[in-house]
């Protein structure tokens, strides 16, 4: 059975106090609040993974209002070297000492605003893998891709160069792949729940071609793009959808509790 992971991905919001009261306030709904103790439990017996992606500043403080396992903590980009002279980067060391236990790779504002190319990708995936930190690698089309047809050709052109030089013990075990159609994100459009499914089902099945059907059966693949608690447990009900990467309705504690809930 594979967990179902439940990620939030702040982007360029909340700082190192704002951060450590969401932890906090987390913290005291899994242990007073009867949902809570519902979700930790959910949590300890592996059924679903909470995580949270503040910005780089406020993870150490993230980490620090931590009193349990329940919660992990991911960066939201990486360089792929381990130091050295690139003023302005953050490395794989460096956030894992701060606390983190994953690393998004590939966001579509990495990809579309900063420019960030399937090779640039291909090798901060690979140093996450050397790493002790796990990728989250996001994958997904523009809206005139869907429009044209050509939704599956990038989904495919995506994965083919991050993971051509991955093996399939690695992909079962250590990657996440999070599908986020990039006109769903931030915009209030979410993809139907068909559609999420349908592309999900693709990534599979590419999985399968690939690295096998044990490998792909293992392989978690999450949907992303204007998630909501109106719309997330009939996402995550769909047969490939293994979780959620959430923005902006992962900002507030008590969004980012209901949409736990219908994880459970
Ligand atoms: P959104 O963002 O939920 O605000 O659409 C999702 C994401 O960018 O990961």
């Amino acid at each position: 059975m594979r967990a179902k992971m439940i990620a939030g991905n702040w982007k360029m919001n909340s700082g190192a106090a704002a951060a450590a009261d969401f932890v906090e306030k987390l913290e005291t709904w899994f242990a007073d609040s009867p949902e809570g103790r519902q979700a930790a439990s959910a949590v300890r017996e592996g059924r679903v993974e909470i995580v949270i992606a503040p910005p780089f500043t406020s993870i150490a403080s993230a980490h620090a209002a931590k009193k349990s396992d329940l919660i992990n903590i991911a960066a939201q980009n990486i360089h792929h070297r381990q130091k050295g002279a690139f003023t302005g980067e953050i490395s794989l060391p460096m956030i894992e000492e701060a606390g983190c236990r994953y690393v998004i790779i590939g966001h579509s504002e990495r990809r579309h605003v900063f420019k960030e190319t399937n090779e640039d990708l291909e090798k901060k995936l690979i140093a996450a893998l050397e790493s002790r930190v796990l990728p989250i690698f996001c994958i997904g089309e523009l809206l005139e891709e869907r429009e044209s047809g050509d939704t599956k050709r990038v989904l495919a052109s995506q994965l083919e160069s991050a993971w051509r030089s991955l093996t399939s013990d690695v992909v079962a075990e250590m990657v996440v792949i999070a599908y986020e159609p990039v006109w769903a994100i931030g915009t209030g459009k979410t993809a139907s729940d068909a559609d999420a499914e349908e592309a999900c089902d693709y990534i599979r099945t590419l999985a399968c071609d690939k690295f096998g059907i044990a490998a792909s059966d293992s392989l978690r693949i999450l949907y992303g793009g204007s998630v909501k608690p109106e719309n997330s447990g009939s996402l995550l009900s769909q047969k490939n959808i293994d979780g959620l990467l959430i923005g902006g309705a992962s900002l507030e504690v008590e969004s980012f509790e209901k949409i736990i809930e219908t994880s459970l």
